[in-house]
């Protein structure tokens, strides 16, 4: 009999905490239902007590996802596990997921507990958890660099405890696969009772190890692998999910697991997941990148023609590319539009607001041919439409280049509702901008990273344009989509810095 893997995502909660990835609450809902259409067997959908902010996302995914469990991150402390206990209440099926450090360097200069402390704390913090629900996780943190015997008492006192699943995490992504596979091997046979709960596995990826290592624990022993979208998440990230899933899926040879996932929603997922987080997807990335199906050389060309198999393991169809080949175009109407925006789990608060999303869409299909999903999407990602309220917008704009000389901008910007022009003159008309509008805000922002994608093929396609700005410690990304990237840079731009103005101070579980 073929047994099951379970799928635990943790894109909205170890991939949120990617520099600059915050999301809103209505953006991890509409990320949220998709892992759900996915068919992820848990959501790990934030940590409630970060924020009031946090536990409000965790709590309305609870709400409105029902297909999968709603999972909440707790460090081992009472507050921590009541506030997720709280925020899981309205889901159908909800998790807590509670954690402390075990390794002697996080011990020591960490925690500052002693282990005896620390098994001590983990016990109780899994007896918390049960009073708001049997389905108790408990992790290891750090599980990589903890002495085995240590490892082997803590979870053995955690299984009396009542947790149900015992994950293994590779905090700093410091394992190989066969130290990792070992590691697991020998924890799930000397720990007491370990045929009682479900292994799982948290790998991040420093060494770029993150899925080698995670099938690795697969391969000994491990029921549950904890993994992101387009493996977002802390540093180098995390395991990714789509090439978790389509290497169980495609070597079943080897595995002989199944997953619930449906996998021809993986590329959609990972396009949403990058329009939202601002992370884009590298073209040579397994699964998800665009060039991942393509065959530039002759010889890969001719053979794939004769024999799809002689180069592809997978079909580009299986794992959801050209899934929204659907366009929509000038002459759509508005039931149209509804129903493209219900397929993409995208609701409107009010008639006001979808209003508002059929004029921009009616402006949008003036300057592109074809509306596809992807335009959508972005079309509601822009602050513009969803925040009616944001405190600088982008009222008007020009920008002219010309070659010999000096690129000019003009920005025309309401900030707090009163009106302000600018020019400036820049390297291109993108700097040019830039320097219009900070001529206007004065942010004292400091430019991280500024990326253009195309949404679609094309040069009538929209460019997506990711701006990445950091003040005092405090990192955001911004994003603004247009078929003009000038205009699309200078949305971007202000997207950012509206996100600064706004953003409310969140605790990090790990610090
Ligand atoms: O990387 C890690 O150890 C974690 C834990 C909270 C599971 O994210
Ligand atoms: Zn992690």
């Amino acid at each position: 009999m073929t047994e099951k893997l379970i799928i635990f995502d943790t894109t909205l909660r170890d991939g949120e905490q990617s520099p600059g990835a915050a999301m809103t609450v209505d953006k991890k809902i509409r990320i949220a239902r998709q892992l759900e259409k996915l068919g992820v067997d848990i959501i790990e959908a934030g940590f409630a007590a970060a924020s009031p902010g946090d536990f409000e996302a965790v709590r309305s995914v609870a709400e409105s996802v029902k297909g999968s469990t709603v999972c909440s991150l707790a460090r081992a402390m009472e507050n921590d596990v009541r506030r997720a206990g709280e925020a899981i209440r309205p889901a159908s099926s909800g998790r807590i997921h509670t954690f402390i450090a075990t390794s002697p360097i996080h011990m020591q200069h960490k925690l500052r507990m002693t282990p005896d402390q620390v098994i001590e704390r983990a016990v109780s913090a899994v007896k918390w958890a049960q009073q708001y629900t049997d389905d108790v996780e408990f992790s290891a943190e750090d599980a990589v660099r903890s002495d085995m015997d240590f490892l082997v008492r803590v979870f053995d006192a955690v299984i009396k405890a009542g947790a149900k699943t015992l994950n293994v995490p590779d905090t700093v992504g410091y394992s190989i696969p066969a130290l990792w596979g070992e590691r697991i091997k020998q924890l799930i046979e000397r720990v007491p009772n370990s045929d009682k709960v479900i292994w799982s596995t948290h790998c991040h990826n420093d060494l770029g190890l993150a899925v080698a290592n995670s099938l690795a624990a697969v391969m000994n022993g491990v029921r549950q692998v904890e993994c992101t979208i387009n493996g977002l998440g802390e540093r180098a990230g995390n395991a990714s999910l789509e090439e978790i899933v389509m290497s169980v899926r495609t070597r079943r040879d080897v595995f002989n697991l199944e997953t619930r996932i449906d996998t021809r929603q993986i590329v959609p997922t990972s396009k949403l997941v990058s329009s939202i987080t601002g992370y884009p997807v590298q073209p040579n990335k397994a699964i998800v990148g665009a060039n991942a199906f393509a065959h530039e050389s002759g010889i890969h060309q001719d053979g794939v023609i004769k024999h799809r198999e002689t180069y592809e393991i997978m079909r580009a169809e299986d794992v959801g590319w050209n899934a929204n080949k659907l366009s929509l175009g000038k002459l759509s109407g508005r039931n149209a539009l509804r129903q493209r925006f219900a397929a993409l789990n995208i609701e409107f608060a009010s008639e006001e607001l979808f209003n508002a999303a059929f004029d921009r869409f009616k402006e949008l299909a003036d300057r592109k041919h074809e509306i596809f999903d992807e335009d959508l999407q972005a079309l509601v990602s822009d602050e513009a439409m969803a925040q009616v309220s944001e405190y600088y917008h982008l009222v008007a704009m020009g920008a002219h280049s010309e070659t010999g000389v000096l690129p000019v901008a003009r920005v025309v910007m309401s900030m707090d509702g009163v009106e302000h022009q600018a020019d400036a003159q820049g390297g291109g008309p993108v700097d040019a901008t830039f320097k219009a509008i900070e001529k206007i805000v004065r942010s004292g922002t400091k430019l991280q990273l500024y990326s253009v994608n195309n949404i679609t093929s094309g040069t009538d396609a929209q460019g997506e344009v990711t701006v990445r700005l950091s003040k005092d410690g405090r990192i955001v990304n911004g994003q603004g989509a247009d078929t003009d990237i000038v205009v699309a840079s200078a949305k971007a731009y202000l997207n950012a810095l509206n996100k600064l103005h706004g953003k409310q101070e969140r605790a990090h579980p790990q610090v």
